[in-house]
């Protein structure tokens, strides 16, 4: 199937039909991996025997792990535990390649790649689920989520549960939620410190309406664009700034690119651990344990390291002096917040309002 024609699939069919249509016709004569579930598809060369548990002579199960972000990132050093537990736990029976930096799909492909089968983990930010579901964008809410606790009581709240049952239907199972850290602006043009400052001004986004309307209300413009091509968009002046957690702005270089910095932490940037579901029922139950008691210590190492390397993120700036610093302060933040206000108005609907309303409880 050529690139474009499979493009135009991923952006008419639905998700389910997608995740069927491409393991159906996309894999070739590699999609030979046995499958326990005769009446779904066999999902692309994930395995070789996926679903025999394995003997000594088999070849390994092969699990690839794809994600945007850094070997370094949380993120990146989170998916290189998640290996070497799983790797160690199984004996060797199940093998973990893990792809970097966009290397092997990137924010345009990485969720219908994994629903199609060709690749078995993603940890995408939040945000990037929009396309399944409008009410990820929780984590766009403006000064919502008080601190990374709180968001991590969230996401493991029954609330938390309830969001991800709405995209099981499209084929997604969750294995873990983990922290990326809190946002913040980076922009070319002038210190951004007031809800004024932002007048005029281009800003990537990663996706959806609610990162739109924020920069709306800011009287600035917001335009979607994958995190492997942010550095060269903000290099050649495509989009003046754009917001991430600290980890990130530092991983990817955009002091290069980029004179000013604003410690805003005005929303998070942070990642739904997936499978898909079609590949899940081709494992064995040990299969299954091993691969989530391997995440679930994944998770635990990789909350245990974001906040801090996001914060040794912004020491290093401020050593280096290369960006020009403001660091909001809570009188600074409020005229955000109520510039930000509509947005509330606007998307809680769209959103949920027993999400909004559980999150703000959380400290
Ligand atoms: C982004 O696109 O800015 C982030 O989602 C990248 C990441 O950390 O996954």
């Amino acid at each position: 199937m050529s690139k474009v024609v499979y493009k135009k699939v991923v952006a008419t069919v639905s998700a389910a039909i997608l995740a069927f249509s491409l393991s159906a016709c996309g894999g070739g004569s590699q999609e030979t991996g046995s499958s326990n579930n005769s009446s779904s598809p066999a999902p692309a060369p994930a395995s070789s025997p996926a679903s025999s548990g394995g003997g000594g002579s088999e070849a390994p199960l092969i699990v690839k792990f794809s994600h945007v972000g850094t070997p370094d990132s949380p993120k990146g050093q989170g998916a290189d535990k998640f290996k070497e537990v799983l790797e160690a736990k199984s004996g060797g029976k199940i093998k973990v390649e893990v792809f970097p930096s966009s290397q092997l799909y990137g924010d345009n492909e990485e969720q219908e790649q994994l629903l199609a089968g060709n690749v078995q983990i993603i940890n995408p930010s939040m945000t990037k689920l929009v396309k399944f579901n409008p009410s990820f964008q929780i984590v766009d809410m403006p000064f919502l989520f008080k601190s990374e606790e709180a968001f991590y009581k969230f996401w493991d709240s029954e609330m938390g549960e309830k969001m991800f049952a709405k995209i099981e239907p499209n084929g997604f199972k969750s294995l873990g939620v983990w922290g990326g850290g809190a946002k913040s602006f980076t922009n070319n043009k002038r210190p951004l410190i007031t809800p004024e400052d932002f007048k005029g001004l281009k800003f990537r986004i990663q996706a959806g309406k609610v990162l739109e309307a924020q920069f709306k209300y800011l009287n600035a413009s917001g335009v979607t664009i994958p995190f492997s091509e942010v550095y060269t968009a903000l290099q050649q002046g495509t989009v003046d700034g754009q917001e991430n957690m600290m980890n990130n702005i530092d991983t990817q270089k955009y002091v290069e690119v980029q004179k000013y910095l604003t410690l805003s932490e005005h929303g998070r940037l942070d990642y739904a651990v997936l499978t898909s579901k079609m590949w899940w029922d081709t494992l064995t139950a040990d299969q299954q344990t091993m691969i989530q008691e391997a995440m679930d210590e994944a998770t635990a190492f990789e909350r245990s390291i974001a906040k801090g390397l996001s914060d040794g993120s912004f020491k290093k700036f401020k050593d280096e002096g290369r960006y020009e610093i403001y660091e909001m302060t809570e009188a600074d933040k409020d005229k955000f917040r109520e510039a930000l206000k509509p947005m509330y108005d606007e998307f809680t609907p769209l959103i949920g309002q027993e999400f909004i309303d559980y999150a703000r409880t959380l400290e």
